[in-house]
């Protein structure tokens, strides 16, 4: 975004590690570790844009996205816009016997899976990501591929919605 000429750019984010690399990547930006999240320590209203890039994926939970997604919202000025590029249900073998995997272990909704190394995450029904923000005026959606952080290639969605 700075490098695009924005020049009130910031950052946040759970992990106090991608914090201080992002610090030491971008030292004229300001990054946040959030302290008790979803909760942004900002005013209403003093956004134009947010963008949530592959974070609802590490995000399982149906309420959990709901209060993230209702505080950006509030964060948002009237008419600021947000971006949501975030991973869709995959219907490999892979991926489909993982959700079946977990759906019947837990009652979670089906697309959330275990990493092998642990980590719980989420590929979404795109009706499910519409719903999510459905507060907002979808102004834009399109679908693309892309490669996942262990090299797998993935669909995924972006959805450009405007707060009312
Ligand atoms: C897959 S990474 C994507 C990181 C970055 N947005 C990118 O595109 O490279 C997901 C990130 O979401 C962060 N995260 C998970 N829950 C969060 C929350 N409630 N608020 C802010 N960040 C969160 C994780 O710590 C992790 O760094």
């Amino acid at each position: 975004m700075s490098d695009h000429g924005f020049s009130q750019v910031s950052g946040v984010d759970l992990s106090p590690a991608l914090i201080a690399r992002g610090r030491r990547s971008q030292p004229d930006l300001r990054f946040e570790v959030l302290e008790s999240p979803p909760a942004l320590p900002c005013p209403s209203a003093s956004f134009d844009v947010v963008l949530l890039f592959a974070v609802l994926t590490c995000i399982p939970d149906d309420e959990a996205q709901r209060e993230l997604v209702a505080e950006l919202n509030r964060v948002l000025a009237p008419g600021g816009l947000l971006y949501v590029s975030d991973l869709i249900l995959q219907d490999d073998e892979r991926n489909r016997s993982r959700y079946t995997a977990y759906a019947e272990r837990f009652s979670a909704p089906y697309g959330v899976f275990a990493t092998e190394d642990g980590a719980v995450c989420r590929h979404h029904d795109i009706a499910d990501l519409r719903a999510l923000l459905s507060e907002f005026d979808l102004v834009d959606e399109h679908r693309l591929d892309v490669a996942t952080m262990n090299g797998h290639r993935s669909r995924g969605v972006q959805l450009l919605a405007r707060k009312r």
